[in-house]
C-alpha cells in the first residue's frame, strides 16, 4: 500500500503514512501562468493499492480539480484500488435545494470523485452524514470527538456542551459523551437569501459554568460568535469552541475573540493559524485503514 499526497493534503498524508507504516510520496504539482493546474505522479503505481490524500479547503475548486486529475491519472496508470482520503469535504453544506433551481453541489462532487476512480472514500465530520449516500462506493465519516476530548477537558472544567443549532445537536451529544458532560442546543435561524443568521432567545443552565460550543465548521465565525455572546450574557464563566474544520474566513478569529471565546480546538483538515489547539486528523482517520506490512 502506498500513500500519495496531493497539493492540498496539508501534511495529513505524511502523518497517515507514518502512523500506518506505509510508503509515502507527494504528487508533483504546479500552476501554469494562466492559472491551469499541472499534476504528475512521480512513481510507478501499477498494481498498487493506493491511499490518496487531498483536502478541499480554499481555493476549493482548484483543489477539487487537482483531486480529479490525480484520481484519473492513478487509475490510468494501473492502480489496483484507490481510497480517497478527503479530510475536509468542500460544498458539504449545499446538500439540498434550499431555493428552487439550486445545484446540489455536494452530490455533484461526490459523484465525480467516484467517476474519477475512487472506490472508497474517507472524510472527517462531513456536514451531514446522509450526503455520503451520493457516493456509490463505501464512504466513511470519521468523527473527531474522541480525539478532541482530552484537549477540551484540559481547557474547560465540568462544561456544558452546546450546539449552536438543532442540526449540530448530535455533534454536541458525541463530544459530551466522550467527556462525560451534559449537552444542549441553541436555535439558529438563517436567512437563505442574505445568509444572515440570528439566534432565537433561549435560556440555558450556563450560569457560572464553562461552556463548549461545538460545530462542524467555523467559516465567517458568525454562528459561533452569536452563540458565545448569547451564552456569556447568561452568565457563563468561560466559552471555548470545538469544531472540526476551522476555515476562519476574513476576520473570523477577531470576531470570536471579541465575542468572548477564550480558546479554539480544531483539526488539521484545513490549515489553521497559530494559537488554535489542533488535533491530528490522521489520528481520526487511521482506524479505517489497514497498517502496512513490511
Ligand atoms: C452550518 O450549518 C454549519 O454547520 C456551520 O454552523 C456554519 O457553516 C458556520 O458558518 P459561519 O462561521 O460563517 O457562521
Amino acid at each position: 500500500m502506498l500513500v500519495i499526497g496531493g497539493p492540498a493534503a496539508n501534511d495529513v498524508d505524511r502523518k497517515l503514512a507514518d502512523r500506518l507504516g506505509c510508503r509515502h510520496v507527494r504528487a508533483v504539482s504546479k500552476l501554469f501562468p494562466d492559472g491551469e493546474s499541472y499534476i504528475r505522479v512521480p512513481v510507478d503505481v501499477s498494481g498498487e493499492d493506493l491511499i490518496l490524500v487531498q483536502s478541499l479547503f480554499q481555493p476549493q475548486d482548484k483543489h477539487i480539480f487537482e483531486l480529479l486529475l490525480l484520481l484519473e491519472t492513478l487509475k490510468d496508470l494501473g492502480a489496483r484500488s484507490i481510497t480517497a482520503v478527503v479530510p475536509y469535504m468542500a460544498y458539504s453544506r449545499q446538500d439540498r435545494r434550499f431555493l428552487e433551481g439550486e445545484a446540489i453541489s455536494v452530490q455533484v462532487l461526490l459523484k465525480h470523485i467516484w467517476l474519477a476512480g475512487a472506490s472508497r472514500l474517507i472524510t472527517v465530520e462531513i456536514h451531514k452524514e446522509e450526503a455520503l449516500r451520493s457516493f456509490p462506493g463505501e464512504a466513511i465519516n470519521a468523527r473527531p470527538y474522541r480525539h478532541m476530548a482530552p484537549v477540551v477537558q484540559e481547557l474547560a472544567r465540568d462544561p456544558l456542551v452546546v450546539a449552536p443549532d438543532a442540526g449540530a445537536l448530535a455533534r454536541a451529544a458525541m463530544l459530551a459523551d466522550c467527556i462525560g458532560a451534559e449537552y444542549d442546543h441553541l436555535e439558529k435561524l438563517r436567512d437563505r437569501q442574505t445568509g444572515k443568521i440570528r439566534l432565537r432567545p433561549k435560556r440555558l443552565p450556563v450560569q457560572g459554568r464553562d461552556v463548549v460550543i461545538v460545530d462542524d465548521i467555523v467559516s465567517t465565525g458568525g454562528t459561533v460568535a452569536e452563540a458565545s455572546k448569547h451564552i456569556i450574557a447568561q452568565g457563563a464563566r468561560k466559552v471555548i469552541v470545538a469544531a472540526a474544520h476551522l476555515l476562519l474566513v476574513g476576520d473570523a478569529l477577531v470576531k470570536l475573540k471579541s465575542a468572548g471565546v477564550e480558546a479554539i480546538v480544531g483539526t488539521d483538515t484545513v490549515p489553521v493559524p497559530p494559537g488554535v489547539k489542533v488535533v491530528s486528523s490522521a489520528d481520526v482517520i487511521m482506524q479505517y485503514l489497514p497498517k502496512c506490512t513490511v
